[in-house]
């Protein structure tokens, strides 16, 4: 049997979208969605066993981000985390300090902060969005420009979802302080994939989601700094120090608890691993797709995210070829794939229409394989081929 004959169909490089599940977690996860079927909040035996099951998983998410237990508030996911480090910090200026109406986020951010902002606007918030550079980054020099004693708060991505560029942080955050701001990062696409200590990093809020690290999608955590005070979005019975009112996802919040402790373990294998599967990927497709880009550089990239314009190719009927041939992959961000609207951020990074239509994001997984790659690689030039043959571009 040739090495090829062994890839196991269909091949999936869309890690950034979605992850799949490890068995590990789906076998701690099973006792709850079974026989531990208690209320969390219930004083029974049954109520205590899922309560603690649940600071379990506080323990094990507050050590990969290096946080005190105390610090987790879970959520039903990134959305939702985002959702409540803005809405909760705008909610209390308001009522607090009226005056800090100033907020600002960037062009490229997903939409579930982007829509978070809109919202915010309607409501007599000043928004400010910073542009990017076309690789994506974010000039600290911009922030300090618009950043006044109003601003209340700043919203950065730790690492982009399409492009997966990484900002600088602790920089932005150290500015956004010295002017009495708040500094929350969207780390949805880098929890898990590289080392975080949000002490060292000093920002005041962090979301992540459990689906993008091996874990069950439904479930992600806000970090949010001790003595910060924000309000509520959800409420309820009180749940999650009253942050978070609803009865806990005990399930989901067992099997994220799981995917972070198996992540910090491996963290030092995924960041060798996917980067040395990454460049390999990026190496094959520039060499043996004509016409083929890689967008933006190598350097402060997360490690399993390669993003490429394959000129004179639509990059949503290379999505549909690809599928029909065995590799999931995406263009970009799987939210905006559903809208069929062309990138925000590929907008915000200035690219024109030849650009962004052709581009397509590979994301890989710890559970992707050499062979894996090689054999999408190959796939994905005779597609290329056979598309361009057939396209009304040059
Ligand atoms: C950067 C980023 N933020 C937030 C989210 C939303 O996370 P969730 O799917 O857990 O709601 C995603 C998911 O694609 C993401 O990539």
């Amino acid at each position: 049997m040739s090495s090829s004959d062994s890839v196991p169909f269909p091949i999936y490089l869309d890690n950034a979208a979605s992850t799949p599940m490890l068995d590990e977690v789906m076998t701690e996860m099973l006792p709850y969605l079974k026989e531990h079927y208690g209320n969390p909040s219930s004083l029974h035996r049954f109520g205590r066993m899922t309560m603690r099951a649940i600071e379990k998983a506080r323990t094990r998410v507050s050590s990969l981000i290096g946080c005190n237990r105390s610090e987790v508030i879970f959520t039903s996911g990134g959305t939702e985390a985002n959702n409540l480090a803005i809405k909760g910090v705008a909610d209390l200026v308001r009522k607090t300090n009226p005056e800090k109406k100033h907020i600002i986020t960037s062009t490229m951010e997903h939409e579930s902060i982007l829509e978070a902002f809109r919202d915010l606007e309607g409501k007599g918030f000043e928004v400010e969005y910073l542009p990017v550079t076309k690789e994506a980054q974010i000039e600290t020099t911009d922030l300090e420009r618009i950043l006044n004693d109003r601003t209340a708060l700043v919203s950065i991505m730790f690492s982009n979802n399409e492009v997966g560029t990484i900002q600088r942080i602790s920089e932005l955050a150290r500015v956004t302080h010295q002017k009495g701001g708040l500094f929350h990062t969207d780390a949805v696409q880098a929890v898990g994939k590289i080392r975080i200590d949000v002490k060292q990093l000093g920002v005041d809020l962090l979301s992540m989601s459990s689906h993008k690290i091996n874990g069950p999608k439904g479930v992600g955590a806000l970090y949010k700094r001790e003595a910060l005070k924000i309000a509520a979005i959800i409420h309820g019975g009180g749940q999650e120090s009253t942050l978070r009112s609803g009865t806990e996802n005990v399930h989901g919040i067992v099997g994220f608890g799981k995917a972070c402790e198996i992540a910090a373990q491996r963290m030092g294998e995924y960041e060798t691993k996917v980067s040395a599967l990454r460049n390999h990927l990026i190496d094959r497709v520039l060499h043996e797709v004509p016409n083929s880009r890689l967008n933006c550089s190598t350097q402060n990239r997360i490690a399993n995210i390669a993003h490429f314009t394959l000129f004179g190719v639509n990059g949503e009927d290379l999505i549909i070829k690809l599928d029909e041939l065995g590799i999931a992959a995406s263009t970009g961000s799987a939210c905006s794939s559903r809208n069929q609207t062309s990138s925000h951020v590929l907008k915000a990074m200035g690219f024109s229409y030849a650009e962004s239509t052709g581009s397509l994001r590979l994301s890989i997984g710890i559970m992707n394989t050499k062979v894996e790659i090689d054999q999408a690689v190959s796939i994905l030039s005779k597609a290329v081929e056979e598309l361009r043959k057939l396209s009304p571009f040059d």
